[in-house]
């Protein structure tokens, strides 16, 4: 229930900001962990500048125990002060109901919309091979995030945990900075 009505709180900060905020983001760096590597582990992560206009995110995680039946994805941002702390943000989505139907989650929906073209991730479960983020370029994901940002200028973190029958198994960190 307060997830549901949270999303569409955020949807309409989301929608409001477009017309009230033009704010610059950019990514800054990316760092994949594996929390047990028996079960999963990142065969590469990284972000790459080709020249001063191109620059993309790849990364593949190897699946050990697969089929993947049951997997949620906790997401949460932080902004830098002194150091980096918890802000505004933090939820967890079922990942295979939200597969069923990305239309049911709209802050899920925005961010899979992001990189679902240059994944193998669009489907629904089980997940049977290794994943791949393969040339996500930077500023396809820039431009898109900067009409959205509802956030005031900074150094944010968004920190994604992946959690596979109820244990925690990787962590994507993503830092960006609003400008
Ligand atoms: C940057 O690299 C891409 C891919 O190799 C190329 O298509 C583009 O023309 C390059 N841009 C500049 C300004 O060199
Ligand atoms: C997000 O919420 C979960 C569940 O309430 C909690 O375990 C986790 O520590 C929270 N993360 C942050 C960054 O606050
Ligand atoms: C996968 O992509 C296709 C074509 O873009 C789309 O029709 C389908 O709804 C997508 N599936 C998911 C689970 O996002």
């Amino acid at each position: 229930m307060s997830t549901k009505l949270d999303s569409l709180l955020w949807v309409f900060v989301l929608l409001y900001s477009i017309a009230e905020i033009s704010s610059k983001f950019e990514f800054t760096n990316i760092k994949c962990t594996s929390l047990d590597t028996n079960f999963a582990d990142f065969e590469y992560c990284f972000l790459k500048s080709v020249n001063r206009t191109y620059k993309y995110m790849s990364l593949k995680v190897n699946l050990f125990k697969t089929p993947i039946t049951k997997i949620k994805v906790n997401g949460a941002l932080f902004k830098r002060f002194s150091g980096y702390r918890p802000f505004m943000y933090n939820v967890t989505v079922d990942a295979c109901r939200f597969l069923k139907d990305t239309a049911s989650n709209p802050v899920a929906g925005y961010l899979f919309n992001l990189f679902k073209k240059y994944s193998n991730m669009n489907h629904t479960c089980p997940y049977d091979n290794d994943l791949v983020l393969e040339k996500l370029p930077i500023d396809f994901v820039n431009q898109q995030a900067t009409k959205v940002l509802p956030f005031p200028e900074g150094d944010y973190l968004l920190e994604s945990n992946w959690i596979a029958y109820d244990i925690n198994r990787a962590v994507v960190k993503v830092y960006g900075t609003i400008s």
